[in-house]
């Protein structure tokens, strides 16, 4: 329930801001120049989302982006979170670079700064260039090089004008759903190859990070540019207290936090899961500078996506990896690694209709943790939403269960802030009705609507109002 008080802990310089991604935002899959990336080339294929959706055209913000940031200042934006489609700046990868691309992006940085919103930009957002995959993708470190002549050559056209970056979105879901449960391009189930790309990730992200500040050194990007990773934050609790459900859970946290923050903020794998890895599959393979390349640049801040807790439990029998991507509940199944762990449903706990924990305090509980894990470092919160059917009322959006999920994490970040929490900017997912990369635009995220039985005209939702007060505010009327 939306709630007034007289003031809130967020500082003054603290960012409202909403995210979205080039792929499931932009659509203009195939104009100007752009190259092919893995997501065109995977949607395509019959059978791999749901009803065959892609982003061919999405909200077509590419050809829109004057009127979305008008209404993004008509809400009170202070900072856009939005990713760079890689294949429109470089077609083939590399090599060749496509003006009209870099043209997009300079205007839609400039449009932001002229309505005084911050750009935030992620560099990866899963949409690889398909001529990189074709060559081997996160496997090769061919792919590696490409990334970091990419970065630089992002840096170099936008790092005057942008403060914020970060370098991939989420290692869990593209790594995870890529190469182990097969739902993500490349659509693999082989660990071991997983595992290597995972690395070779971690390396194109140091090494972006080492360009970075290069380029800052000498002036290119200004002193107060910060540079970071934004990671799936899903806490893990254990279902009971038997001893196996408590090792279940460690090992849960282990693989699918530790595994994936460590070394972009310690630097290093935890050991005895590197050890693990190397014992059973030989990877990752280290080359002679992978070391001390992670060691060296740690990065300024973690961006943390938050949507949902997982109950674990002891897995002595389910390998199932399907998820619901239908809205229906319970259309899912249990999803587990036999003789790891398991995901399992709570009946005490309240649940989307996507079989999504929601769970507020989990969001505070998580940067908990993770503070306790790196020590006091900067958070971003880099997603955070409902994704839902939104009723449409007389012709009118009502997303109230929205206004009421966002709402209680908003109090849930405040919380946080409480207990010493270094939390500089809250952008809810999504500015927009997007793409859902699964579950096509049947699930909605957004303040604005798209209609898309009429010329994808915007209409703003109830929470576009809510949150209009929440920015302007600082968060005390919520
Ligand atoms: C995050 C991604 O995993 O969650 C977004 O960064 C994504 O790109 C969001 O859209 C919500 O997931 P979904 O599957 O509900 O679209």
């Amino acid at each position: 329930m939306a709630t007034s008080k007289i003031t809130s802990l967020f500082p003054d310089n603290f960012l409202w801001g909403a995210a979205s991604a080039a792929y499931q935002v932009e659509g203009a899959y195939n104009i100007d120049g752009k190259g092919p990336s893995i997501w065109d080339i995977f949607s395509h294929q019959p059978g791999t989302t749901h009803e065959g959706t892609n982003g061919d055209v999405a909200a077509d913000h590419y050809h829109r982006f004057k009127e979305d940031v008008a209404l993004m200042a008509e809400l009170g934006m202070q900072s856009y979170r939005f990713s760079i489609s890689w294949p429109r700046l470089f077609p083939e990868g590399r090599g060749k670079v496509n003006a009209a691309g870099v043209k997009f992006y300079s205007d839609l940085i400039d449009e932001l700064l002229r309505h005084g919103i911050k750009p935030m930009i992620t560099l990866y957002h899963w949409d690889l260039p398909q001529a990189l995959q074709d060559i081997g993708g996160w496997e090769s470190r061919e792919t590696v090089d490409a990334f970091e002549q990419y970065a630089r050559l992002c840096y170099q056209e936008f790092g005057n004008r942008v403060e914020l970056w970060s370098t991939f979105n989420e290692t869990l879901i593209f790594i995870g759903m890529g190469y182990f449960t097969g739902a993500h391009p490349p659509g693999l189930h082989d660990p071991k190859r997983g595992i290597q790309a995972c690395h070779h990730v971690f390396i194109a992200h140091a090494r972006a990070v080492k360009t970075f500040r290069e380029y800052k050194n000498t002036g290119q990007i200004p002193a107060n540019g910060q540079i970071g990773f934004v990671n799936v934050m899903q806490p893990h609790d254990s279902i009971t207290n038997s001893s196996e459900d408590v090792a279940a859970c460690q090992m849960a946290d282990d693989l699918l936090t530790h595994w994936l923050y460590d070394p972009v903020l310690k630097g290093e794998y935890p050991a005895h899961i590197l050890n693990l890895a190397q014992l059973t599959w030989d990877v990752p393979e280290f080359a002679p500078e992978d070391e001390a390349l992670l060691k060296d640049n740690i990065c300024d801040f973690i961006g943390v996506n938050y949507y949902k807790r997982e109950w674990v439990a002891a897995n002595p029998d389910v390998d199932n990896t399907k998820i619901n991507t239908t809205g229906n509940k319970g259309s899912g199944q249990e999803f587990g690694i036999k003789g790891l762990f398991k995901f399992v449903h709570n009946p005490q706990s309240t649940y989307t209709d996507w079989d999504w924990e929601i769970y507020p305090e989990g969001l505070c509980v998580g940067m908990m943790r993770l503070k306790e894990r790196y020590g006091d470092i900067p958070f971003y919160i880099t997603e955070n939403g409902l994704g839902a059917k939104d009723p449409i009322i007389d012709g009118e959006v009502i997303d109230q269960p929205r206004i009421d999920y966002l709402a209680s994490h908003i109090d849930a970040a405040e919380l946080a802030i409480k207990q010493g929490i270094d939390v500089r900017g809250y952008y809810p997912w999504s500015f927009i009705d997007l793409l859902s990369w699964l579950n096509g635009y049947q699930k909605q995220y957004g303040f604005v609507y798209v209609d898309r039985e009429n010329d994808l005209q915007r209409k703003r939702k109830k929470s576009f109002f809510w949150y209009k007060d929440v920015i302007a505010s600082n968060g005390s009327k919520r």
